[in-house]
This record gives structure tokens, C-alpha cells and sequence, in this order.
């Protein structure tokens, strides 16, 4: 793999979620330079079959090729569980792919937590297990929950972020019996961010709470670090997002979970 530091890293999602990644990276490495794809026309992929998710990914894996990314990052948690092993061999030697789920597992497996580590995301991320089994890997006898919590995309995205509705809907998750007892949690979905604090709030300081987005940008910047691919002076052209169908519904979403100013640009991947 022969990457150029002053490559530009590429990051995709379903959406505008990963965007909570993509500002956590910038805001730790403002000298990078962003592409970004949130494949909305997609949207959801926590619905999707496994299939249907790996297509996409390919696909966006060679855009970002194209556009000389020196690491993808798949800031999706969706993605990263069902599409994660596919895209590694079928991008093998021309890009290395980082995930928002492997950062998170290491993170916890070093920090060895005492207690029942409970697990948050979409169906998809859930049906795959995939948290429950990296975890039991690096830590054998950890216990781990894991619990579907589907409605929280679409109140995000609607922005029920606080109030009666959002508390409402996250404390019926929370309470689960599920989850009882957990001492952890883990935000396994890109758009959960923007309700870390009110997911904080409701489980109270004895609770930890994880935000993909932190880990990931932290686990970036060490490999980066490692294999001398940072980029040594500002970036001078500008970040680009794409995403695969814009609405400024969108547009105004992509404002929220970047937390500042973006421009989307419309690119039909699918045409
Ligand atoms: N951001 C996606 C994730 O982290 C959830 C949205 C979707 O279902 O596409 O799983």
C-alpha cells in the first residue's frame, strides 16, 4: 500500500450521521483534508440486507479510490459490522479500511471495564452480533447486552434531540430489561452522538457512556501517526461532501451533526 500523507481521507456513511466522525477527525486533525460521501439515496442501511449494504460500499470504496484517499474510514456503524471483511479484501492493497467498530472494541478491551457492557444501534448492527463477539474475544467472560433501538434514527433526523419526546423514547430504550444492570454503553450508531448527553443525562454518572465518532477520530490519528501519513502542513484545497441525492432536508441535517458549515454537492453514484 503505498498511500500519500497528503492524500485526502474519505468517509462515508448512509447519510449525514457519519458526519459526527467526520467533524471529530477534522477537529483532532484540522491539516486533513475530507471527501466525504453520505449515501443518502440509501438511506437507511440499518433496514438493509447484508447484500445490498456491501454493493454500496464497494462501490463508494472506488470512489474514493478514484479520488486518491490515503485511508477509508466507514463511519457507520451499520456498514462497519456487515461490510467491514468485504471491503478490506476488495480494497486490500489500494487503501486500508478503518471501521467505527474495531476502535470502540480495542478502546474497551484496554480499559477492561468491570461490569455489563450494554449496546445501542440499528437492527442491522444489532443482528450481527457483532459487538457481543469482538468484545467476547478480547475479553473472555465480559458480559455484553446488545439492543435494537431503531427509532432513534428517525427522531435524530427529525430533531427530537431533547425534550419530552426524545427523553421519552430513550428512557423506554434504556429501561429495557435488556440492558438492566449495564455499567457501559455504547453508542453503536453514527447519528447517536447527538443525544450522547441526553442518554448520558437519563443513566446518571455511574453509567459510561462511549461516542464512536471520539474513539474513531483517536484510533485514526494513531495509525496515521504509525505509518508517517499525516499530513505535514494545511490543507489548501477545500473538504468535499458528497452525498448520493440531495433534498435540503439534508442540508440543513448536515449543518446539525457536522456542527458548523457544509456545503453538500450532489453526486449520482447510481446513475
Ligand atoms: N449512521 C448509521 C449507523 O451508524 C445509521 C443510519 C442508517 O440506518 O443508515 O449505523
Amino acid at each position: 500500500m503505498t498511500a500519500n500523507p497528503s492524500g485526502p481521507i474519505g468517509v462515508f456513511d448512509s447519510g449525514i450521521g457519519g458526519l459526527t466522525v467526520a467533524h471529530a477527525i477534522k477537529q483532532a486533525m484540522p491539516n486533513e483534508r475530507l471527501i466525504y460521501f453520505g449515501d443518502t439515496a440509501h438511506l437507511p442501511y440499518g433496514d438493509k440486507s447484508a447484500a445490498a449494504v456491501q454493493a454500496y460500499a464497494v462501490k463508494i470504496a472506488d470512489l474514493l479510490i478514484a479520488q486518491g484517499c490515503k485511508v477509508i474510514v466507514i463511519a457507520c456503524n451499520t456498514a462497519s459490522a456487515v461490510a467491514n471483511e468485504l471491503l478490506k479484501e476488495y480494497t486490500a492493497s489500494r487503501a486500508k479500511v478503518i471501521n467505527v467498530i474495531e476502535p470502540m472494541v480495542t478502546k474497551l478491551a484496554v480499559r477492561n471495564p468491570r461490569g455489563k457492557v450494554g449496546v445501542i444501534g440499528t437492527r442491522a448492527t444489532i443482528a450481527s452480533g457483532i459487538y457481543g463477539r469482538l468484545l467476547r474475544q478480547a475479553r473472555p467472560g465480559i458480559e455484553v447486552a446488545e439492543l435494537a433501538t431503531p427509532l432513534l434514527v428517525p427522531m435524530i433526523e427529525e430533531g427530537f434531540v431533547q425534550g419530552r419526546i426524545a427523553t421519552d423514547v430513550i428512557g423506554n430504550y434504556l429501561d429495557h430489561p435488556q440492558l438492566a444492570g449495564s455499567r457501559h454503553l455504547v453508542l453503536g450508531c453514527t447519528h447517536y452522538p447527538l443525544i450522547r448527553d441526553e442518554i448520558a443525562a437519563y443513566l446518571g454518572a455511574e453509567v459510561a457512556v462511549y461516542d464512536s465518532s471520539l474513539v474513531t477520530a483517536d484510533y485514526l490519528q494513531n495509525y496515521l501517526e504509525q505509518k508517517k501519513l499525516l499530513a505535514d502542513r494545511p490543507v489548501t484545497q477545500p473538504d468535499h461532501f458528497y452525498i448520493s441525492d440531495y433534498t435540503d432536508n439534508f442540508a440543513r441535517l448536515a449543518k446539525r451533526f457536522f456542527g458548523g458549515d457544509v456545503t453538500l454537492e450532489e453526486y449520482k453514484l447510481w446513475e
